[in-house]
């Protein structure tokens, strides 16, 4: 019997489990989030909280909801929690991992794809009357076999990506992990060879602005760079500078900062740039079964039990 405070309407069922077992749920009904000073007043109360992306969750919320044992966030990527805070407050974490690599891992082929075969272009040809007739040189692309793929992150997302790009006859290179088996290629060798660079690395106070202007000065004139893991990894104004001055060929971004991007932001004027508005895990599927795994953090946390997919 515990009060949650559920910071959207879940996808799916998952929701029943958390009524069957007695919990007293507050759900925000808004498709716009809670604003922080909503968040905080509607968690003071809170023995459990399932928080969105969308929700910041810092020391200040943490230390106006003293009852507060659980923090389950729906998404994977964790850096819109205070990780250290909750620790130092006996809090428990938990994520939806696993449930979202393929769907992210197939909207990543999906921007690579339409970046290198120039659909954006080619659709909105057809809709202006811009196109005339099939014509031998009109809107070449590039052609992903025997490519190179440089991929940043090899956790679960980018792996799968890896297993997609190989599929099409690219060739792949890793920057690795540091705590992983393989090192992986420096990176700048890995920009040196890579047709495609692919972002698939958590945020964190390491990767924060990774992809700056010296990143991007040192990949290759016709290179392209997808980014489906978060915003902030990308120095934006760097990157719009990049695809004017033809540093590079073209970027496709799931991810922006802020989200969403202001319509006049300087980003959008860049040439070559396909954005997309943070669609990784947007299939029925992964939605539900994300909803799921965030339910049972939370039932779990409200129960003293170890959360099956806790954040350390
Ligand atoms: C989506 O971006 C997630 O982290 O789940
Ligand atoms: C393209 O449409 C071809 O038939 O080569």
């Amino acid at each position: 019997m515990a009060r949650c405070f559920i910071t959207r309407t879940l996808p799916g069922a998952s929701i029943d489990r958390l009524t069957a077992a007695g919990h007293q749920l507050d759900i925000w009904p808004e498709r716009m989030p809670p604003t922080p000073a909503e968040l905080v007043s509607r968690t003071a109360e809170a023995e459990g909280l399932l928080c969105m992306l969308t929700d910041e969750i810092d020391a200040g919320l943490l230390d106006s909801a003293p009852d507060l044992k659980v923090v389950s966030n729906m998404a994977v990527g964790c850096d819109n929690i205070d990780l250290i805070a909750c620790r130092e407050r006996g809090i428990d974490v938990g994520n939806t991992p696993g449930v979202l690599t393929d769907a992210t891992a197939d909207l990543t082929l999906s921007l690579m794809l339409a970046l290198a075969r120039r659909l954006p272009e080619g659709m909105s040809s057809v809709r202006s009357g811009e196109w005339k007739t099939w014509s031998p040189d009109f809107l070449l692309g590039m052609e992903l076999r025997d490519r190179t793929l440089g991929i940043i992150g090899t956790g679960r997302i980018g792996s799968a990506v890896s297993a997609r790009a190989i599929a099409f006859g690219m060739e792949v290179v890793e920057s690795g992990r540091p705590d992983g088996p393989t090192p992986g290629l420096p990176l700048a060798e890995l920009l040196a060879q890579a047709d495609i660079v692919s972002l698939h690395c958590p945020l964190t106070e390491e990767t924060r602005w990774l992809v700056d202007a010296e990143f991007l000065s040192k990949m290759q004139s016709h290179a392209l760079l997808i980014n489906t893991s978060r915003g902030q990894v990308v120095d934006q104004i760097a990157l719009a500078t990049a695809l004017s001055s033809g540093t590079i060929a073209g970027a496709a971004l799931d991810v922006t900062d802020p989200e969403p991007l202001p319509s006049d932001d300087p980003i959008l004027m860049a040439p070559n740039l396909i954005v997309t508005p943070h669609l990784g895990s947007a299939t029925n599927r992964t939605r539900e079964a994300m909803a799921s795994i965030a339910v049972d953090n939370l039932l779990a946390g409200l129960e003293g039990r170890p959360l099956p997919h806790p954040v350390t």
